[in-house]
């Protein structure tokens, strides 16, 4: 039996136990748009509405963590005009964040390198990681340029730097994990990737070393609480040894 957390809940006649922590790879808004005749920045609107609502669901579930990816340090190559349309988003979650966190319990948290966003999002990101610390409920870790090998290089950069110094011991993996954005919260336990593309892309390298993968073919923004049901129950009936037997 997976791991879980103390929560359960029912799909239908089906019950199942809500893990800690889930990631999701939200794929699949572009095409969701192609489909449609729309151009690609609809998708990631419909699919920053697909992340407000599965946030909620998880967070009613009972969820301890919810990260998500958004933003790869890779996305920079696309045009100008999709990459300041995302960050549109970006600015207009953390407006909400700022506002909503306390009332809709949900803290968030922002993984990646921030120092190339403009200064206008630096300053509100810095805004809403100051709210955050307060706020209990669901943490939703919201990833954004960020990049898995990116992510291990900085902590590999500032681990040498420390034990240089004299402020770190051998290098041992839990030690080492401090460096790491995702510093002190557990690693995911169920990765989900919709849109049927089968592959990691740079996400959670480090940390998803002993997760379960969940993928389907639903495009990320009709992504919905019925789709995430279905990927728990999934899990559920995974068996999980971490190399054991
Ligand atoms: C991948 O779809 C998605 C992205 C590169 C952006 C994801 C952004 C959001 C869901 C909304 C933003 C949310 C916040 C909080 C900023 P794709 O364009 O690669 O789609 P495709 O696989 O169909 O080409």
């Amino acid at each position: 039996m997976a791991p879980i957390g103390k929560n359960k809940a029912r799909a239908g006649e089906e019950r199942f136990a809500v893990p800690r922590h889930v990631a999701i790879i939200m794929d699949g808004n572009s095409r969701w748009a192609k489909k449609r005749g729309l151009p690609r920045t609809a998708g990631h609107s419909a699919g920053a509405e697909a992340f407000r609502k599965i946030t909620k669901y998880c967070r009613d579930l009972g969820m301890e963590y919810l990260t998500v990816y958004a933003f790869s340090t890779e996305n920079w190559k696309r045009s100008a005009d999709e990459v300041s349309a995302i960050m549109g988003l970006l600015e207009k979650y953390l407006y909400e964040a700022i506002e909503d966190m306390e009332k809709e319990h949900t803290r968030l948290f922002l993984m990646g390198d921030l120092s190339r966003l403009s200064p206008g999002l630096q300053e509100l990101s810095k805004r809403a990681l100051k709210t955050a610390e307060t706020v209990k409920g669901l943490q939703v870790n919201v990833c954004f340029n960020y990049g898995g090998r990116d992510e291990i290089l900085r902590a590999a950069e500032r681990y040498e730097k420390d034990y240089a110094a004299g402020r770190a011991g051998e290098i041992e993996e839990a030690g080492f994990s401090q460096y790491l954005y995702s510093a002190g919260i557990p690693d995911p336990d169920l990765i989900i990737r919709p849109s049927g593309e089968i592959r990691t892309s740079n996400f959670l390298l480090w940390q998803s070393a002993y997760s379960e993968y969940y993928f389907t073919d639903t495009l990320w923004p009709d992504f919905d609480e019925k789709e995430l049901d279905k990927a728990l129950i999934a899990y559920n009936k995974r068996s999980r040894r971490f190399g054991g037997v």
